[in-house]
């Protein structure tokens, strides 16, 4: 049947035909007060979620771009910066600063290992840095890193912390000011559940002070070139912005703060659990370390004798369901689901059951309905739907 696939991928994640009607509305001419109202409006809601004052920049690039910017923007050539590397996206980080000539300090964990704030607080000791950065949800690994712990010793180092939270914004807990967080880096096509292309940046007063002394070429990211054009009276972007996507990202925030943002919180926490317990029931063991706290992706060993990647293809072609393969070292040994954005308890049920036939016919020994159940029972211990907005 010609029915589209399902992404439970860990971004993309599935639109709202809201969000995508909105994309093919005429434009918004960019520059003048149409615009000026949607960059606002785009970036007070981006500043609610990030729970923060500080300016956020936003920009027409891929995650990655916001990344690069941070390099761009806070480092010289030489710097030295500290960065742990727990998994795929840690080692982004790392080979972005070496590409722009930094002195890389990594702290190397296994994947599936989650940050120690010791090791940092050490790594800090051993010499001056400029900058930590780190993620806080390692999609590799679906590990949530404990950024308020790193925060604390980082501030008390005197230096600036840049948080990837590109796959965790929106999905789980986050307080950009009251932890003390420098910069944060999001996207839009994670917990948004807007289409991929736009990248978000906050910036802290000492990251502001750092970009005047740092010297690393920058144009496009140009932080200070994207606050001019905020600070106009319409506030605009310096080049052409990708505007049919911020009319998309509108919406996609107004249904994220009409929901609101502890509720959707506490949604992306029951999923989070109905998928760990369903699987569990099925006899596979979970990955990474606190997995209880990794909202966003849930990250699964394949089971002895099944090879992940084949598992994941066979879920796809058989059910038309999208899950991730592991990365880098975990190719094959471990697959991953995505239960950020705009998913509900029945995309979870719906997902256990592919998973359950699949493994069943690959041999692996399941008793049908067990993962579903197992998930139903952590959607019944919470109230229904009707009775709690929270929980749909
Ligand atoms: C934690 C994390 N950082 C960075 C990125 C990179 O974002 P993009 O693919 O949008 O460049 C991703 C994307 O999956 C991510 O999960």
């Amino acid at each position: 049947m010609d029915k589209p696939e399902i992404l439970m991928s860990p971004g993309p994640t599935p639109v709202p035909p809201e969000v995508l009607l909105a994309q093919a509305q005429p434009l918004v001419y960019h520059r003048g007060p149409g615009y000026g109202a949607l960059l606002r409006e785009v970036t007070e809601g981006l500043q609610q979620i990030m729970k923060t004052s500080n300016d956020v920049l936003v920009f027409a690039s891929s995650g990655t771009g916001g990344l690069e910017s941070v390099v761009a923007n806070l480092l010289s050539p030489s710097d030295r910066v500290v960065v742990p590397v727990a998994g795929y996206f840690g080692e982004r980080f790392a080979k972005i600063a070496v590409a722009y000539g930094a002195d890389v300090r990594t702290i190397d964990y296994a994947w599936g290992q989650a940050v120690r704030t010791d090791d940092v607080k050490a790594a800090l000791d051993e010499a001056p840095a400029k900058a930590v950065f780190m993620q806080q949800s390692e999609t590799s690994t679906g590990v949530i890193h404990d950024v308020e712990a790193v925060a604390a010793v980082v501030k008390e180092a005197g230096v600036l912390l840049a948080v990837d939270a590109v796959s965790s914004l929106g999905a789980v807990p986050y307080d950009g000011d009251g932890w003390g967080v420098d910069v944060t880096v999001g996207g839009s096509q994670k917990a948004f559940s807007a289409t991929p292309g736009l990248a978000f940046v906050s910036v802290s007063p000492a990251a502001w002070e750092a970009t005047k002394t740092a010297t690393n070429p920058r144009f496009y990211f140009d932080w200070a070139a994207y606050k001019a054009s905020y600070d106009l009276k319409n506030p605009e972007n310096p080049f052409t912005p990708a505007i049919s996507l911020m009319l998309g990202m509108r919406v996609a925030l107004r249904r994220y703060l009409d929901e609101g943002v502890d509720n959707v919180l506490a949604r992306h926490r029951i999923l989070s659990a109905a998928t760990k317990e369903g699987v569990r029931a099925l006899g596979l063991d979970l990955f990474g370390e606190g997995r209880e706290k990794a909202w966003a992706v849930t990250a699964v060993r394949a089971p002895e004798g099944i090879d992940g990647n084949e598992l994941v293809a066979k879920v796809r072609a058989d059910h038309s369901i999208i899950l991730a393969p592991g990365q880098g070292p975990l190719k094959g040994k471990v697959f991953r689901i995505g239960h950020l954005g705009y998913y509900d308890r029945f995309d979870i049920i719906r997902c256990l059951a592919a998973l359950e036939l699949t493994l069943h016919s690959m041999g692996y020994p399941v008793k049908p309905g067990s993962g579903v159940a197992a998930a139903e029972q952590v959607f019944a211990a919470r109230p229904a739907a009707s009775a709690d907005p929270t929980v749909r």
